[in-house]
């Protein structure tokens, strides 16, 4: 299996980390326009895999290496700060969702998108334009949620929470999308 990740800060490492702890073989592509950051995380990533899952070959070099991805996890991007509304956030992420889209389509057209930059819903209908599977993790990651707050309400304000106490989310979304690729999701969702 090959999986891509483009955007490899809080998030997208956290994903590349996580898949480590599957037991599968292949490669993880990870790339970022801050080159020196994704080289670090994958040099950095390549020695916990040596432990961790040494079947993964993690690599860091350009777009072309996406070529026939299973998968493409999008975490590129702004993320938003806990006192930024979605709306501005929004107009910040669009030109950078359409510019990794165009980028990416001749190497991955087939693939199956996961879409993380926020606002995900309208991230995910740019994504929409130009693949037929695209899904998002929030779903799943409210299901996870719910298992520890039983109740719809808290589910919805503990992202805005967690921004509030640590400034970024990254744990519980990278594991929702990690078990969103092994454990597969219903077919209505990509
Ligand atoms: N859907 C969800 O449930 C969910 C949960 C958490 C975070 N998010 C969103 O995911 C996104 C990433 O969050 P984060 O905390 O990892 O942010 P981050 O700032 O830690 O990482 C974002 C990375 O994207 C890179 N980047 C920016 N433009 C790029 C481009 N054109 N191509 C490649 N890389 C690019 C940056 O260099 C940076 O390393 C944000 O939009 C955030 O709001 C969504």
């Amino acid at each position: 299996m090959k999986i891509g990740i483009i955007g490899t800060g809080n998030v997208g490492s956290a994903v590349a980390f996580e898949l480590l702890h599957r037991k599968w073989m292949g490669e993880i592509v990870l790339l970022d326009t801050d080159t020196a950051k994704s080289e670090g995380e994958m040099q950095d990533l390549t020695d916990a895999g040596k432990e961790l899952n040494p079947f993964v070959r993690i690599k860091s070099t350009s777009y072309k290496d996406l070529k026939k991805s299973d998968y493409v996890i999008i975490s590129a991007g702004l993320p938003r700060k806990a006192e930024q509304t979605m709306d501005s956030l929004e107009r910040i992420n669009t030109p950078i969702m359409m510019n990794i889209c165009e980028s990416i389509y001749d190497y991955c057209y087939d693939s199956k998108i996961i879409v993380v930059t926020n606002p995900a819903e309208k991230m995910k209908l740019i994504a929409k334009k130009y693949f037929t599977k695209v899904a998002i993790p929030d779903y799943k990651l409210d299901k996870m949620r719910y298992l520890h707050y039983k109740n719809w309400k808290l589910v919805k304000n503990v992202g805005q929470r967690i921004l509030e106490l640590k400034g970024y989310t990254n744990w519980a979304v990278a594991t929702a999308i990690v078990s969103m690729i092994f454990n597969g999701i219903d077919d209505s969702e990509w």
